[in-house]
């Protein structure tokens, strides 16, 4: 897939194209702390809570990254004591990290590399609970919707965090220049010189729907009981949807 052809992704990212966090994987979560002043380590783990909230035996995280999400969910896994987690993303690399992060600690994880817009492994109405953190801005949100409502169950629950907007304009403006101004100092420095991680998610950051166009959008792809929690005064949302319990396979 072309960038160009990608009219839902906010960063106009194309992994095909450009392997960026195949470069940085190594440096990923030192690049979040020092962005995010370790907060993203606080979204995190409220994400894996409330994913804990729900009964679950097929978890699949998609775009895990260094596997941060699976990490915490794991840490409440005692609700859910028999859950798999499958732990997917496109980059070989990242996954690598996050399999040595994750490998052991519980016999129900597995590792695959997958991209969040055709997962032809994954069975049509075969999954309890979909997450997805911090890549939506970076994807094709059309493609990401349409393949997590195909491989969800009827009944199951769709989870998202990702950046999105505080709704005082002015802090947001503020808060934008901010990330404009440090982003690329910071980002060269850890990312030692390589600039393009930095810019894709900056370009998310600016270009990404606010929360209540992102439950809109969720909407329009066939979810209902469509809820989210503005996080750290709106920076991040959490986005919770239901796939229709008489759903049918695939369409919405
Ligand atoms: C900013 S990182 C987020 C990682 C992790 N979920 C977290 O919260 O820290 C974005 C991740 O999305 C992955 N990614 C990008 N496009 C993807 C796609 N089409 N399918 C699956 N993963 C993708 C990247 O390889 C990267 O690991």
């Amino acid at each position: 897939m072309k960038r160009e052809d990608l009219d839902y992704n906010a960063a106009e990212f194309a992994p095909e194209e450009d392997n960026v966090f195949g470069r940085i994987a190594g440096r990923y979560d030192r690049l979040c702390d020092i962005f995010s002043f370790g907060i993203h380590r606080q979204w995190k783990s409220k994400m894996a809570r409330a994913m804990a909230r729900e009964q679950a035996s097929f978890i699949l995280d998609v775009a895990s990254g260094t596997g941060d999400i699976p990490l915490r969910y794991l840490r409440q896994k005692k609700r859910n004591p028999d859950a798999r987690l499958l732990v997917s993303d496109i980059c070989p690399e990242m996954l690598e990290v996050a399999q040595g992060k994750l490998e052991g600690k519980d016999d129900g994880l597995r590792f695959k590399v997958l991209n969040a817009y055709d997962m032809a492994s994954i069975e049509d109405n075969s999954v309890d609970l979909y997450s997805i953190s911090f890549a939506m801005k970076i994807c094709d949100r059309e493609l990401v919707l349409k393949e997590a409502f195909r491989v969800l169950k009827p009944g199951g629950t769709f989870f998202c965090l990702e950046a999105s907007q505080i709704p005082i304009r002015f802090i947001h403006n503020a808060y934008l220049a901010y990330m404009d101004w440090c982003m690329p100092i910071i980002g060269r420095l850890a990312a030692e010189g390589d600039a393009s991680a930095y810019q894709y998610l900056l370009k998310g950051v600016h270009d990404f729907p606010n929360q209540r166009e992102l439950a809109e959008e969720i909407r329009r792809y066939g979810f209902m009981d469509v809820s989210f929690e503005s996080l750290t005064f709106g920076i991040t949302a959490l986005h919770r949807a239901v796939k229709p319990p008489f759903a049918g396979v695939g369409t919405p």
